[in-house]
Formats: structure tokens, sequence, C-alpha cells
């Protein structure tokens, strides 16, 4: 039977967040979206159809990794490989460092 990578991201680990360039943090699991951790923390970033496709989310990811919930995100393979992101289906599979000069402070959900 296989075995799971011994360094993939366990059901509950929890990621740190950091949003440049405010400097704020939150906290992300390997179990919901950027989008989605985000918001639960207080923090609003842009979007729109949240399913991958608009791309009204699109950021940049300084560090970290990351996979995708959806099979197709709407990047091409150069917008991956220079750093971009959609944080709608992006999940946290380590500590990230994203730049979202637009994310507005909100009421935590
Ligand atoms: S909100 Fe549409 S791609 Fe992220």
């Amino acid at each position: 039977m296989a075995q799971p990578p011994t360094d993939a991201p366990l059901a509950g680990d929890t990621f740190v967040v950091r949003i440049e360039p405010m400097d704020w943090t939150f906290d992300a699991t390997p179990n919901e979206s950027l989008f989605e951790a985000a918001r639960r923390s207080g923090i609003r970033l842009p979007t729109s159809c949240r399913n991958g496709t608009c791309r009204a989310c699109i950021s940049v990811l300084v560090d970290g990794s990351i996979r995708y919930r959806v099979e197709w995100p709407g990047l091409s393979s150069t917008e991956k490989e220079e750093g971009y992101l959609l944080p709608c289906v992006a999940v946290a599979q380590s500590p990230l460092v994203i730049d979202v000069p637009e994310a507005e402070r909100i009421e935590p959900r």
C-alpha cells in the first residue's frame, strides 16, 4: 500500500501566512483556501468567482509552497513559474509570504 510522502502536511497542521506590504499574518490549514483562512482571521483578499477562473484574486507568492484545490487554476505555466497565485483556490503547504496590497481588514468570521 502506498504511503503519503513524509513531508506532506497533515490535517492538523497550521501555517502562518504573512501578507506584504502590510506585514499582517493569519493562520491557514491544509484544508482551506488562503481566501477562506484570511477571512476567518478578519482579512479580506480580493475575490470574485472563488473557483480559480476569473483571476480577480491574482497575487504574488513571495515565499513558501502551495497546492491548488482545482486541477486547472487560471494561471499559465509561466505565471506559476513567476510566482503568481490564486488565493481563492490555493492551499498552504508551508509557511507563506504573499504580496496582496489590496487586502483589507474586516470583521473575523
Ligand atoms: S476569485 Fe476568481 S480566480 Fe480567484
